[in-house]
């Protein structure tokens, strides 16, 4: 017998994708396991769904987190024993530095110190792939590099709706609908130090009438996004 992936997720909402990852684990379409989901916000549906499915659940609330940073005189003291400064700002292409230093160390360092409490709880899993099913957050590479087992190979997998690298940032299906485009898709790609920038594993593409409204392009991509990322873990699955 192949000995299944151990897959986390992280999820920010109503989770189907993670439900579409949960069914084929669960009717043996792939050789994964989820053994855990986490969010950033608490009471969305997608936790629901991974309780009924016995997958354990956790929350680390990154408002709450970043409200709180915002009002503490000294964020410094709030980050991790092992983070420098320099080696992020180093590898890290979020945000722009150089335009506001001040803004940008900030959300650096917030979301530093909500990545701490994430990896708190992913640590104490045994996991060989992290993914990311509508984890509405970026990750800094303080995250990245304590999940990756090295510099060149990924274990954090993200899915975007949109045919990348077009359209990456927050709204893929509505930057596509909105451009006019006759084409729309989903990407498979792991994660790296950039928004939407990393190696792509997968995509898939669907057609758009003229007549489609936003909603029918959200309906045709979140289609082809639960046949394409338990696709892509299988690959990833097959690939050890
Ligand atoms: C998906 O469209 C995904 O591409 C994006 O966020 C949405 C999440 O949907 N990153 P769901 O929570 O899986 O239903």
């Amino acid at each position: 017998m192949v000995e299944k992936l151990k897959v986390g997720t992280l999820i920010s909402g109503g989770g189907t994708n993670l439900q579409a990852i949960i069914d084929a684990c669960n009717q043996g379409r792939i050789d994964a396991e989820i053994v855990f989901t986490g969010s950033d916000v608490d009471g969305v549906k997608g936790l629901d769904r991974a309780k009924k499915a016995g997958i354990d659940t956790f929350v680390v609330d990154y408002a709450r987190i970043i409200a709180d940073c915002r009002e503490i005189q000294d964020i410094d003291s709030l980050l991790p024993k092992d983070f420098d400064l320099d080696v992020i700002l180093e590898k890290q292409r979020l945000v722009d530095v150089e335009k506001n230093r001040e803004k940008a160390l900030s959300f650096i360092k917030s979301r530093v110190i909500a990545e701490r409490r994430l990896l708190d709880h992913i640590e104490s899993y045994d996991m060989d792939l992290l993914v990311l099913a509508g984890f509405m957050r970026v990750l800094t590479p303080y995250f990245i590099d304590r999940i990756n087992a090295g510099a060149l190979e990924h274990r954090i997998m993200n899915i975007h709706p949109a045919l990348l690298p077009a359209f990456p940032g927050i709204d893929g299906y509505g930057d596509t609908f909105r451009y006019g485009c006759k084409i729309g898709g989903c990407t498979v790609h792991f994660v790296d130090y950039g928004e939407d920038t990393g190696p792509i594993i997968g995509q898939k593409a669907f057609e758009i009438g003229d007549d489609d409204t936003l909603e029918d392009v959200k309906e045709k991509g979140l289609q082809k996004e639960w046949e394409l990322y338990p696709a892509c873990i299988q690959k990833f699955a097959q690939s050890r």
